[in-house]
Protein backbone atom coordinates (compact mmCIF):
# COMPACT_ATOMS: atom_id res chain seq x y z
CA UNK A 1 0.00 0.00 0.00
CA UNK A 2 1.28 3.53 -0.86
CA UNK A 3 0.73 6.15 1.38
CA UNK A 4 -0.89 9.26 0.34
CA UNK A 5 -0.52 12.66 1.45
CA UNK A 6 -3.70 15.20 0.06
CA UNK A 7 -4.01 19.29 0.88
CA UNK A 8 -7.59 20.60 0.61
CA UNK A 9 -7.18 20.53 -3.17
CA UNK A 10 -10.29 21.50 -4.93
CA UNK A 11 -10.24 17.87 -6.88
CA UNK A 12 -12.91 14.85 -6.96
CA UNK A 13 -16.48 15.49 -6.76
CA UNK A 14 -16.24 19.14 -5.60
CA UNK A 15 -15.66 20.20 -9.09
CA UNK A 16 -18.28 19.80 -10.48
CA UNK A 17 -20.09 22.20 -8.14
CA UNK A 18 -20.07 26.04 -8.69
CA UNK A 19 -19.13 28.48 -5.81
CA UNK A 20 -22.75 29.83 -5.69
CA UNK A 21 -24.33 25.83 -5.84
CA UNK A 22 -21.56 24.99 -2.63
CA UNK A 23 -22.48 27.99 -0.26
CA UNK A 24 -26.46 26.86 -1.49
CA UNK A 25 -25.36 23.82 0.19
CA UNK A 26 -23.76 25.07 3.33
CA UNK A 27 -27.06 27.62 4.09
CA UNK A 28 -30.02 25.35 3.22
CA UNK A 29 -31.79 24.12 6.55
CA UNK A 30 -34.78 22.84 5.92
CA UNK A 31 -37.08 20.15 3.56
CA UNK A 32 -38.04 22.10 0.71
CA UNK A 33 -39.85 19.36 -1.04
CA UNK A 34 -40.66 21.66 -4.39
CA UNK A 35 -36.78 22.64 -4.09
CA UNK A 36 -35.17 19.00 -3.68
CA UNK A 37 -37.64 17.97 -6.78
CA UNK A 38 -35.53 19.91 -9.44
CA UNK A 39 -32.55 18.30 -7.98
CA UNK A 40 -33.83 14.88 -9.44
CA UNK A 41 -33.78 14.68 -13.12
CA UNK A 42 -36.04 11.72 -13.27
CA UNK A 43 -38.81 13.19 -11.59
CA UNK A 44 -39.68 15.41 -14.40
CA UNK A 45 -40.61 12.10 -16.29
CA UNK A 46 -44.02 11.41 -17.83
CA UNK A 47 -45.27 8.14 -17.27
CA UNK A 48 -48.17 6.78 -19.39
CA UNK A 49 -48.94 9.93 -21.47
CA UNK A 50 -48.89 12.09 -19.10
CA UNK A 51 -49.29 11.13 -15.50
CA UNK A 52 -46.39 12.89 -12.92
CA UNK A 53 -43.90 9.94 -12.01
CA UNK A 54 -45.07 9.70 -8.68
CA UNK A 55 -42.67 7.44 -6.72
CA UNK A 56 -43.02 5.51 -4.05
CA UNK A 57 -40.76 2.76 -3.96
CA UNK A 58 -38.16 4.26 -2.13
CA UNK A 59 -37.70 1.23 0.49
CA UNK A 60 -36.73 -0.55 -2.85
CA UNK A 61 -34.60 2.37 -3.86
CA UNK A 62 -34.32 5.44 -4.34
CA UNK A 63 -33.77 8.19 -7.42
CA UNK A 64 -30.50 10.06 -7.65
CA UNK A 65 -29.90 13.52 -7.54
CA UNK A 66 -27.63 15.63 -10.49
CA UNK A 67 -25.47 15.80 -7.91
CA UNK A 68 -24.72 12.25 -7.82
CA UNK A 69 -25.11 12.00 -11.41
CA UNK A 70 -22.68 14.04 -12.41
CA UNK A 71 -19.93 13.05 -9.73
CA UNK A 72 -20.09 9.53 -11.57
CA UNK A 73 -19.58 11.08 -14.84
CA UNK A 74 -17.05 13.53 -13.17
CA UNK A 75 -14.66 10.90 -12.02
CA UNK A 76 -14.95 9.28 -15.67
CA UNK A 77 -14.83 11.98 -17.82
CA UNK A 78 -11.71 13.75 -15.32
CA UNK A 79 -9.58 11.65 -13.22
CA UNK A 80 -10.64 7.83 -13.87
CA UNK A 81 -7.56 6.11 -12.61
CA UNK A 82 -7.73 3.13 -10.23
CA UNK A 83 -6.88 3.17 -6.89
CA UNK A 84 -3.79 2.46 -4.00
CA UNK A 85 -1.53 1.59 -6.97
CA UNK A 86 -0.03 4.60 -9.16
CA UNK A 87 1.68 7.27 -8.46
CA UNK A 88 0.71 9.47 -11.27
CA UNK A 89 -1.69 11.81 -10.42
CA UNK A 90 -4.77 10.63 -11.83
CA UNK A 91 -4.09 7.77 -9.24
CA UNK A 92 -3.89 10.44 -6.46
CA UNK A 93 -6.80 12.10 -6.92
CA UNK A 94 -9.36 8.97 -7.43
CA UNK A 95 -7.36 7.06 -3.86
CA UNK A 96 -8.19 10.68 -2.02
CA UNK A 97 -11.95 10.74 -3.73
CA UNK A 98 -12.46 7.37 -2.53
CA UNK A 99 -11.00 7.67 0.67
CA UNK A 100 -12.98 10.63 1.42
CA UNK A 101 -16.12 9.05 0.77
CA UNK A 102 -14.29 6.48 3.79
CA UNK A 103 -14.41 9.33 6.28
CA UNK A 104 -17.94 10.65 5.11
CA UNK A 105 -19.23 6.86 6.31
CA UNK A 106 -17.19 6.86 9.32
CA UNK A 107 -18.89 10.41 10.76
CA UNK A 108 -21.82 9.74 9.26
CA UNK A 109 -22.55 6.78 11.53
CA UNK A 110 -19.84 8.01 13.64
CA UNK A 111 -17.55 4.83 14.22
CA UNK A 112 -14.58 5.24 15.53
CA UNK A 113 -12.28 5.16 12.53
CA UNK A 114 -12.33 4.01 9.30
CA UNK A 115 -10.55 1.14 9.57
CA UNK A 116 -14.17 -0.51 10.65
CA UNK A 117 -15.48 0.82 7.47
CA UNK A 118 -15.64 -2.05 4.97
CA UNK A 119 -17.16 -1.45 1.06
CA UNK A 120 -19.04 -4.13 -0.25
CA UNK A 121 -21.90 -4.55 -3.04
CA UNK A 122 -24.77 -4.04 -1.29
CA UNK A 123 -26.24 -4.38 2.50
CA UNK A 124 -26.34 -8.38 1.62
CA UNK A 125 -22.90 -8.77 0.80
CA UNK A 126 -21.85 -7.00 4.14
CA UNK A 127 -24.02 -9.75 6.10
CA UNK A 128 -22.73 -12.58 4.12
CA UNK A 129 -19.47 -11.34 5.04
CA UNK A 130 -19.96 -11.56 8.39
CA UNK A 131 -21.78 -15.13 7.94
CA UNK A 132 -18.51 -16.71 5.84
CA UNK A 133 -15.70 -14.77 7.61
CA UNK A 134 -17.14 -14.43 11.48
CA UNK A 135 -20.10 -16.90 12.01
CA UNK A 136 -18.52 -19.95 10.01
CA UNK A 137 -15.81 -19.38 12.55
CA UNK A 138 -17.42 -18.88 15.87
CA UNK A 139 -20.34 -21.44 15.55
CA UNK A 140 -20.54 -25.13 16.59
CA UNK A 141 -23.12 -27.83 16.60
CA UNK A 142 -24.83 -26.82 19.32
CA UNK A 143 -24.69 -23.04 18.81
CA UNK A 144 -27.74 -21.08 17.88
CA UNK A 145 -28.45 -17.97 15.79
CA UNK A 146 -31.22 -15.81 16.67
CA UNK A 147 -33.21 -13.10 13.92
CA UNK A 148 -36.38 -11.95 14.25
CA UNK A 149 -39.76 -12.79 11.99
CA UNK A 150 -39.41 -9.54 10.14
CA UNK A 151 -36.25 -9.57 8.57
CA UNK A 152 -35.41 -9.59 5.01
CA UNK A 153 -34.22 -12.69 3.11
CA UNK A 154 -30.69 -11.07 3.26
CA UNK A 155 -30.79 -11.30 6.95
CA UNK A 156 -32.05 -15.03 6.88
CA UNK A 157 -30.66 -17.02 4.22
CA UNK A 158 -26.90 -16.36 4.66
CA UNK A 159 -27.55 -17.50 8.74
CA UNK A 160 -29.16 -20.81 7.24
CA UNK A 161 -26.44 -21.42 5.39
CA UNK A 162 -24.08 -21.07 7.93
CA UNK A 163 -26.14 -22.65 10.90
CA UNK A 164 -26.72 -25.42 8.13
CA UNK A 165 -23.04 -26.04 7.30
CA UNK A 166 -22.20 -26.24 10.85
CA UNK A 167 -25.38 -27.50 11.95
CA UNK A 168 -26.25 -25.04 14.18
CA UNK A 169 -29.70 -23.88 15.05
CA UNK A 170 -31.28 -20.33 13.64
CA UNK A 171 -34.25 -19.67 15.59
CA UNK A 172 -36.45 -16.44 15.29
CA UNK A 173 -37.82 -14.16 17.79
CA UNK A 174 -41.86 -13.63 17.39
CA UNK A 175 -43.76 -10.48 15.89
CA UNK A 176 -46.89 -8.99 17.61
CA UNK A 177 -49.56 -8.24 15.14
CA UNK A 178 -48.49 -4.70 15.15
CA UNK A 179 -44.98 -6.02 14.12
CA UNK A 180 -43.64 -5.32 17.26
CA UNK A 181 -41.18 -7.43 19.21
CA UNK A 182 -42.34 -9.90 21.92
CA UNK A 183 -40.30 -8.71 24.26
CA UNK A 184 -41.03 -11.00 26.89
CA UNK A 185 -40.16 -13.61 24.03
CA UNK A 186 -36.78 -11.90 23.58
CA UNK A 187 -35.94 -11.92 27.23
CA UNK A 188 -36.04 -15.44 27.32
CA UNK A 189 -34.20 -16.49 24.31
CA UNK A 190 -31.22 -14.26 24.81
CA UNK A 191 -30.37 -15.93 27.91
CA UNK A 192 -29.17 -18.86 26.42
CA UNK A 193 -25.27 -19.45 26.70
CA UNK A 194 -25.51 -21.48 23.46
CA UNK A 195 -26.73 -18.37 21.93
CA UNK A 196 -23.78 -16.55 19.57
CA UNK A 197 -25.35 -14.12 17.64
CA UNK A 198 -28.36 -12.05 17.65
CA UNK A 199 -28.75 -10.45 14.15
CA UNK A 200 -31.92 -7.99 13.35
CA UNK A 201 -33.03 -4.57 11.35
CA UNK A 202 -33.36 -1.89 12.79
CA UNK A 203 -36.26 -0.88 10.54
CA UNK A 204 -38.76 -3.31 8.84
CA UNK A 205 -39.02 -2.83 5.36
CA UNK A 206 -42.16 -4.40 4.77
CA UNK A 207 -44.08 -2.60 7.83
CA UNK A 208 -41.87 -0.05 8.51
CA UNK A 209 -41.46 -0.85 12.30
CA UNK A 210 -38.05 0.06 14.02
CA UNK A 211 -37.21 -1.96 16.50
CA UNK A 212 -35.80 -1.11 20.36
CA UNK A 213 -32.10 -2.08 18.96
CA UNK A 214 -29.74 0.21 21.58
CA UNK A 215 -31.70 -1.74 24.19
CA UNK A 216 -31.98 -5.08 22.79
CA UNK A 217 -28.02 -4.85 22.41
CA UNK A 218 -27.48 -3.73 25.80
CA UNK A 219 -29.15 -7.25 27.02
CA UNK A 220 -27.38 -9.08 24.57
CA UNK A 221 -24.38 -7.76 25.33
CA UNK A 222 -25.28 -8.77 28.94
CA UNK A 223 -25.23 -12.29 28.16
CA UNK A 224 -22.26 -11.57 25.75
CA UNK A 225 -23.50 -11.81 22.58
CA UNK A 226 -22.66 -9.76 19.97
CA UNK A 227 -25.52 -8.30 17.36
CA UNK A 228 -25.13 -7.08 13.89
CA UNK A 229 -27.96 -4.38 12.60
CA UNK A 230 -29.25 -4.86 9.48
CA UNK A 231 -29.42 -0.97 8.85
CA UNK A 232 -30.78 -1.19 5.60
CA UNK A 233 -33.76 1.00 5.70
CA UNK A 234 -32.77 2.84 8.87
CA UNK A 235 -29.41 4.79 8.10
CA UNK A 236 -31.22 6.41 4.48
CA UNK A 237 -33.48 8.05 7.38
CA UNK A 238 -32.63 8.88 10.36
CA UNK A 239 -29.56 9.55 12.27
CA UNK A 240 -27.73 6.48 12.90
CA UNK A 241 -24.66 6.55 15.77
CA UNK A 242 -22.96 3.01 16.06
CA UNK A 243 -21.34 3.86 19.28
CA UNK A 244 -24.47 4.69 20.75
CA UNK A 245 -26.03 1.64 19.24
CA UNK A 246 -23.06 -0.37 20.50
CA UNK A 247 -23.58 -2.63 17.73
CA UNK A 248 -20.57 -4.95 16.45
CA UNK A 249 -21.79 -5.34 13.09
CA UNK A 250 -23.93 -3.20 10.82
CA UNK A 251 -25.16 -3.34 6.88
CA UNK A 252 -26.74 -0.82 4.84
CA UNK A 253 -26.69 0.35 1.06
CA UNK A 254 -25.85 3.87 -0.62
CA UNK A 255 -28.66 2.59 -3.13
CA UNK A 256 -31.24 3.69 -0.51
CA UNK A 257 -30.00 6.61 0.61
CA UNK A 258 -29.48 8.70 -3.21
CA UNK A 259 -26.38 7.09 -4.09
CA UNK A 260 -25.69 4.65 -6.84
CA UNK A 261 -26.45 0.53 -7.08
CA UNK A 262 -23.24 -1.85 -6.74
CA UNK A 263 -22.24 0.08 -2.96
CA UNK A 264 -22.07 -1.41 0.51
CA UNK A 265 -21.50 -0.87 3.95
CA UNK A 266 -20.10 -3.13 6.68
CA UNK A 267 -19.38 -1.23 9.37
CA UNK A 268 -17.39 -3.85 12.55
CA UNK A 269 -15.32 -3.03 15.47
CA UNK A 270 -12.01 -2.90 14.82
CA UNK A 271 -11.05 -5.83 17.11
CA UNK A 272 -13.95 -8.01 15.65
CA UNK A 273 -12.53 -7.04 11.98
CA UNK A 274 -8.99 -7.92 13.18
CA UNK A 275 -9.45 -11.12 14.62
CA UNK A 276 -11.88 -12.27 10.86
CA UNK A 277 -10.02 -13.60 7.91
CA UNK A 278 -10.04 -12.16 4.73
CA UNK A 279 -13.85 -12.43 2.77
CA UNK A 280 -12.29 -12.89 -0.91
CA UNK A 281 -8.48 -12.94 -1.96
CA UNK A 282 -6.77 -10.85 -4.51
CA UNK A 283 -5.42 -7.82 -5.27
CA UNK A 284 -5.24 -4.69 -2.94
CA UNK A 285 -5.88 -7.03 0.35
CA UNK A 286 -2.27 -8.13 0.54
CA UNK A 287 0.69 -6.67 1.98
CA UNK A 288 3.26 -9.75 0.62
CA UNK A 289 2.01 -12.53 -1.52
CA UNK A 290 5.14 -15.17 -1.75
CA UNK A 291 4.42 -18.70 -3.64
CA UNK A 292 3.44 -20.61 -0.94
CA UNK A 293 1.75 -17.33 1.76
CA UNK A 294 0.52 -13.88 1.75
CA UNK A 295 0.31 -11.84 4.22
CA UNK A 296 -2.63 -9.77 4.50
CA UNK A 297 -3.33 -6.13 4.29
CA UNK A 298 -4.16 -3.86 7.26
CA UNK A 299 -8.02 -2.85 7.60
CA UNK A 300 -10.12 -1.80 5.96
CA UNK A 301 -8.12 -3.25 2.73
CA UNK A 302 -8.00 -6.99 4.09
CA UNK A 303 -11.91 -6.67 3.37
CA UNK A 304 -11.30 -5.14 -0.65
CA UNK A 305 -10.24 -7.51 -2.93
CA UNK A 306 -9.82 -6.55 -6.51
CA UNK A 307 -10.81 -3.26 -8.24
CA UNK A 308 -13.58 -1.92 -5.99
CA UNK A 309 -16.43 0.26 -7.35
CA UNK A 310 -14.50 3.83 -7.53
CA UNK A 311 -16.88 5.73 -9.14
CA UNK A 312 -19.98 4.34 -7.39
CA UNK A 313 -18.19 5.02 -4.06
CA UNK A 314 -17.74 8.38 -5.24
CA UNK A 315 -21.29 9.41 -6.25
CA UNK A 316 -22.09 7.82 -2.45
CA UNK A 317 -19.80 10.71 -1.32
CA UNK A 318 -21.94 13.18 -3.00
CA UNK A 319 -25.10 11.33 -1.58
CA UNK A 320 -23.83 11.76 1.78
CA UNK A 321 -23.33 15.66 1.23
CA UNK A 322 -26.65 15.75 0.20
CA UNK A 323 -28.65 14.35 2.49
CA UNK A 324 -26.34 16.00 5.16
CA UNK A 325 -27.20 19.04 4.31
CA UNK A 326 -30.61 18.54 4.56
CA UNK A 327 -30.14 16.98 7.65
CA UNK A 328 -31.44 13.74 9.61
CA UNK A 329 -34.01 15.44 11.84
CA UNK A 330 -35.35 17.22 8.93
CA UNK A 331 -35.37 14.16 6.82
CA UNK A 332 -36.90 11.98 9.85
CA UNK A 333 -39.33 14.84 10.34
CA UNK A 334 -40.43 15.14 7.15
CA UNK A 335 -40.84 11.25 6.31
CA UNK A 336 -42.93 11.21 9.40
CA UNK A 337 -45.50 14.21 8.13
CA UNK A 338 -45.81 12.27 5.00
CA UNK A 339 -46.68 9.40 6.67
CA UNK A 340 -48.95 10.19 8.97
CA UNK A 341 -50.61 11.87 6.23
CA UNK A 342 -50.98 8.67 3.91
CA UNK A 343 -51.87 6.56 7.32
CA UNK A 344 -54.98 8.90 8.12
CA UNK A 345 -55.83 9.40 4.05
CA UNK A 346 -55.49 5.24 3.32
CA UNK A 347 -57.47 4.79 6.32
CA UNK A 348 -60.47 6.16 5.37
CA UNK A 349 -60.60 3.58 2.28
CA UNK A 350 -63.40 0.84 2.90
CA UNK A 351 -61.79 -2.80 3.06
CA UNK A 352 -58.24 -1.85 3.55
CA UNK A 353 -55.89 -3.37 5.54
CA UNK A 354 -52.80 -1.69 7.02
CA UNK A 355 -50.36 -3.90 8.13
CA UNK A 356 -47.44 -2.80 10.97
CA UNK A 357 -47.84 -0.13 13.86
CA UNK A 358 -51.09 2.02 13.39
CA UNK A 359 -49.35 5.16 14.63
CA UNK A 360 -46.14 7.06 13.97
CA UNK A 361 -44.09 6.30 17.01
CA UNK A 362 -41.76 3.10 16.22
CA UNK A 363 -42.49 3.54 12.81
CA UNK A 364 -40.70 4.44 9.58
CA UNK A 365 -41.82 5.85 6.15
CA UNK A 366 -43.49 2.61 4.97
CA UNK A 367 -46.72 0.96 4.67
CA UNK A 368 -47.82 -1.87 3.68
CA UNK A 369 -51.46 -2.70 2.95
CA UNK A 370 -54.09 -4.67 1.13
CA UNK A 371 -56.83 -3.22 -0.29
CA UNK A 372 -60.44 -5.77 -0.24
CA UNK A 373 -59.67 -8.64 -2.01
CA UNK A 374 -57.40 -6.98 -4.58
CA UNK A 375 -54.35 -8.87 -5.73
CA UNK A 376 -51.38 -6.57 -5.12
CA UNK A 377 -49.85 -7.25 -8.28
CA UNK A 378 -53.14 -5.87 -10.16
CA UNK A 379 -53.24 -2.79 -7.91
CA UNK A 380 -49.88 -2.46 -8.69
CA UNK A 381 -50.44 -2.29 -12.17
CA UNK A 382 -53.72 0.19 -11.94
CA UNK A 383 -51.47 1.97 -9.98
CA UNK A 384 -49.16 2.50 -12.56
CA UNK A 385 -51.69 3.60 -15.00
CA UNK A 386 -51.69 6.87 -12.64
CA UNK A 387 -47.80 6.80 -12.90
CA UNK A 388 -47.94 6.13 -9.55
CA UNK A 389 -44.75 3.55 -8.47
CA UNK A 390 -45.32 1.22 -6.01
CA UNK A 391 -43.95 -2.27 -4.73
CA UNK A 392 -46.04 -5.39 -4.42
CA UNK A 393 -45.15 -8.69 -3.82
CA UNK A 394 -43.55 -10.61 -0.94
CA UNK A 395 -41.02 -8.05 -0.20
CA UNK A 396 -37.98 -10.39 0.06
CA UNK A 397 -39.76 -11.15 3.51
CA UNK A 398 -41.51 -14.70 2.94
CA UNK A 399 -41.63 -15.36 6.67
CA UNK A 400 -42.90 -12.47 7.75
CA UNK A 401 -46.12 -12.86 4.71
CA UNK A 402 -46.25 -16.21 6.61
CA UNK A 403 -46.83 -14.70 9.66
CA UNK A 404 -49.24 -11.94 8.78
CA UNK A 405 -50.99 -14.86 6.64
CA UNK A 406 -50.81 -13.31 3.42
CA UNK A 407 -49.31 -13.97 -0.15
CA UNK A 408 -48.51 -11.01 -0.80
CA UNK A 409 -49.03 -7.13 0.36
CA UNK A 410 -48.76 -3.69 -1.62
CA UNK A 411 -46.36 -1.03 -0.07
CA UNK A 412 -45.89 2.70 -0.38
CA UNK A 413 -42.31 4.18 0.77
CA UNK A 414 -41.23 7.51 0.99
CA UNK A 415 -38.66 9.78 1.01
CA UNK A 416 -37.66 13.39 1.13
CA UNK A 417 -38.77 14.36 -2.63
CA UNK A 418 -42.59 12.95 -1.96
CA UNK A 419 -45.32 14.86 -1.21
CA UNK A 420 -48.29 15.29 0.52
CA UNK A 421 -49.84 16.15 -2.59
CA UNK A 422 -48.93 12.98 -4.11
CA UNK A 423 -50.42 10.79 -1.24
CA UNK A 424 -53.87 12.73 -2.25
CA UNK A 425 -53.39 11.39 -6.18
CA UNK A 426 -52.35 7.88 -4.34
CA UNK A 427 -55.59 8.15 -2.40
CA UNK A 428 -57.68 8.84 -5.66
CA UNK A 429 -56.05 5.69 -7.56
CA UNK A 430 -56.94 3.82 -4.71
CA UNK A 431 -60.46 4.84 -5.24
CA UNK A 432 -60.68 4.43 -8.22
CA UNK A 433 -59.03 0.75 -7.85
CA UNK A 434 -61.55 0.41 -5.49
CA UNK A 435 -64.24 1.35 -8.02
CA UNK A 436 -62.85 -0.76 -10.92
CA UNK A 437 -63.05 -3.91 -8.73
CA UNK A 438 -66.62 -3.31 -7.21
CA UNK A 439 -65.76 -3.12 -3.90
N1 LIG B 1 -34.96 -4.57 -0.04
C1 LIG B 1 -35.63 -3.93 -1.10
C2 LIG B 1 -37.10 -3.79 -0.85
O1 LIG B 1 -37.54 -3.90 0.27
C3 LIG B 1 -35.33 -4.51 -2.43
O2 LIG B 1 -37.85 -3.55 -1.79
Amino acid sequence: MLSFKYDARDIGYLRTLSKGEKSEMLQSTTIDVEKIRHDFPILQRRINGDHKLVYLDNAATTQKPRIVIDAISNYYMNYNSNIHRAVHQLAEEATFAYEDVRHKVAKLINARSTDEIIFTRNATESINLVAKCWARHHLTKSNRVLITEIEHHSNIVPWQIVTGEVGAFLDYLSIGDEGRIDIDDFAQKIHDPNLKLLSISQMSNVLGTILPVKEMTKLAHQEDVPVLVDAAQSVPHMKVDVQDLDCDFMAFSAHKMLGPTGVGILYAKREILEAMPPFIGGGDMIKEVHKQNTIFNDLPYKFEAGTPNIADVIGFGAAIDYLNNLGFKNIREHEMQITEYALERMNELQGITIYGPKVMNDRGAVISFNLGDIHPHDLATILNDFGIAMRSGHHCAQVLMERLDVSATSRVSFYIYNSKEEVNILIDALQSARRLFGL
